[in-house]
């Protein structure tokens, strides 16, 4: 195989409890990337569609996951890539932009040379796309990319990624205000300690949650999707977060928060018919702004990164 194009999904991190650990990778939303084995050694970003970013390798996330993959062959092959990145996720919208890059381009190297890393290992590599894109090597975008479904960074140091079940028919609905927030100034308002009272409430949610996805229990899921730590301090830079949350509970949600670090609102429902209710509903508060906003409604991936041909 030459050639590999590729669906790349875009994610949601964090899921209100879960902050820098726990993701879901999306089915509705995500880029397309091409990738091409060529004769030049090394990676080169040869076209970017959609959105302006940068070309060179080196500052581009694609390119430095890419590379970080080829440091661990230490370069012993003969020929190297190119990379065609079609964007249809926007930076610093809260959905795993960067993810996409990053992990959609590791995955296909991964395919091209005949799966040589696991799973794990590629998520490594694209974290330092992470790593370029807001300074830290956070996992909780391309995790869920990579695998599907949801997924908890068990750790980073070693990495270790456990895949999550799903529930049945879950449906997310989400709601992305044009202004971009970069996930560096989103981490920057947080506090750099917690209270203990907080934190408790919130790894018990943490727990409840995961207890929810393996027993398909919508209720207790529901139940565990608040954020006691980072909303607190984050909603404040998102129009109306309170407003849509309110609405999207009164809608039937199952729950509302921060998709990663926004400003994206996602929103959980249980069937299709609660997820367009809920996103009508959301749909007329931000109508009354003068913010324009994209609504999506997906189901989860649980195949992850799919190849298109
Ligand atoms: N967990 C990250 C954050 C999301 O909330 O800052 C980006 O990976």
């Amino acid at each position: 195989m030459n050639e590999i194009k590729i669906f790349s999904p875009a994610t949601i991190a964090n899921i209100s409890c879960g902050f820098d650990v726990l993701g879901c990778c999306l089915e509705a939303i995500g880029d397309e990337m091409i990738i091409k084995k060529s004769n030049t050694k090394g990676i080169q970003i040869t076209k970017i569609i959609g959105e302006d970013l940068p070309l060179e390798t080196d500052k581009n996330v694609a390119g430095v996951a890419a590379l970080t993959l080829l440091a661990h062959l230490n370069f012993e092959i003969d020929f190297g890539f190119e990379i065609e990145i079609y964007k249809n996720i926007k930076p610093g919208s809260g959905i795993g932009s960067s993810a996409a890059s990053a992990a959609g381009a590791v995955f296909a190297l991964n395919e091209l040379l005949n799966k040589p890393f696991s799973k794990t290992e590629l998520v490594a590599f694209a974290c330092e796309g992470e790593r370029l894109a807001c300074g830290s090597p956070i996992a909780d975008n391309v995790a869920p990319a990579i695998f599907g479904g949801f997924t908890l960074v068990k750790s980073t140091q070693p990495l270790k990624i456990i895949e999550l079940p799903t529930l049945d028919g879950l449906y997310t609905t989400i709601i992305h205000p044009q202004i971009e927030i970069r996930t560096a100034d989103a981490r920057a308002v947080l506090p750099t300690k917690i209270d203990l009272d907080a934190a408790v409430k919130q790894w018990a949610n943490v727990g409840s949650l995961i207890h929810a996805l393996h027993t398909n229990d919508h209720e207790l899921f529901a139940d565990s999707l608040t954020d006691f730590i980072v909303e607190p301090h984050r909603s404040k830079l998102i129009p109306d977060f309170d407003l849509v949350k309110q609405s999207a509970l009164k809608a039937g949600a199952l729950g509302c928060g921060i998709s990663g670090s926004g400003p994206s609102i996602f929103t959980f429902s249980k069937t299709l018919q609660d997820a367009e209710n809920v996103s009508n509903s959301i749909r007329k508060i931000y109508s009354k702004n003068n913010i324009p906003f994209h609504i999506y409604i997906s189901e989860i991936n649980t195949k992850g990164i799919k190849i298109k041909i």
